[in-house]
């Protein structure tokens, strides 16, 4: 049996739906799902980011689309890995296109200091083992107009269009490579720690009170390790905003 992660060996398409995050969580509900699938909507009207935010992308410009996985191999307590693994499919993927890209802690994709992807990953555990898990992506292709969003997109960047479902192929080489190590026990953190805005100099952070600090770390189970004048402190998404890159 190929060990091949099979990622976009299936892909549902949809001309539009509310979240294709609530849509994948449908199919896995119904048994419906495989491993590997990726749900697709040209225009996804509800779609759901981090901290309960909503993700707007204008019809048919940007690719928001999900990705199902069913990673046993990893306990619930490591699912941080799922992170990692995106992350650097992304940023390998932008490569591809010429595009340098960074990651600010968690899993948001930056390029030149500004946003141009997000993931919300969902997952469904099943006794001590993840069974599914839900990779939403969204990524700006053809947008050109943010309004007031510190955001940018493939168009921006590289001054030219592109077909939303050409690009949507040209990620799963790289979902699938980075994947397969993870599945491996490869150490893919050190590319992602490659990536991370911040370790290479002071950001400015906010837990209550505005502090200076690098990225110290990201430790095993994805909190960020941050020094608190001189004391080093752990924090989970909601407790640290970022104020100034
Ligand atoms: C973020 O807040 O940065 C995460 C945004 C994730 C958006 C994607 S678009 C496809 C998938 N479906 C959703 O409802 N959300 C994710």
């Amino acid at each position: 049996m190929s060990n091949f992660a099979n990622i976009g060996k299936r892909i549902i398409e949809l001309t539009s739906c509310h979240s294709t995050n609530d849509y994948a969580l449908d199919l896995i509900t119904k048994s419906e799902a495989q491993a590997g699938d990726i749900v697709y909507a040209k225009n996804q009207m509800g779609g759901r980011g981090q901290k309960g935010n909503i993700w707007l992308a204008p019809k048919g410009e940007n690719l928001t689309f999900s990705l199902i996985l069913t990673p046993s191999f990893l306990r619930p307590a490591y699912q941080f890995e799922l992170t990692v693994f995106i992350s650097i499919a992304l940023i390998r993927y932008l490569k591809s296109k010429a595009i340098e890209a960074e990651i600010k802690w968690p899993n948001d994709i930056y390029v030149e200091g500004k946003k141009i992807g997000g993931i919300l990953i969902e997952n469904k555990i099943k006794g001590s083992k993840l069974g599914f898990s839900i990779v939403g992506i969204g990524l700006n292709v053809n947008q050109t107009d943010f309004g007031m969003l510190n955001a940018t997109s493939l168009q921006l960047v590289n001054h030219q269009k592109y077909s939303v479902y050409e690009e949507l192929f040209n990620t799963f080489k790289y979902m699938n490579d980075v994947y397969d190590s993870l599945k491996r026990g490869e150490d893919i953190r050190k590319e992602y720690m490659r990536y991370l805005i911040g370790t290479d100099h002071e950001i400015l952070f906010d837990d209550g009170e505005q502090f200076l600090s690098k990225v110290v770390n990201v430790d095993d189970f994805g909190a960020l390790e941050l020094d608190k004048n001189g004391i080093i402190k752990k924090y989970g998404i909601q407790d640290v905003k970022f104020v100034k890159l």
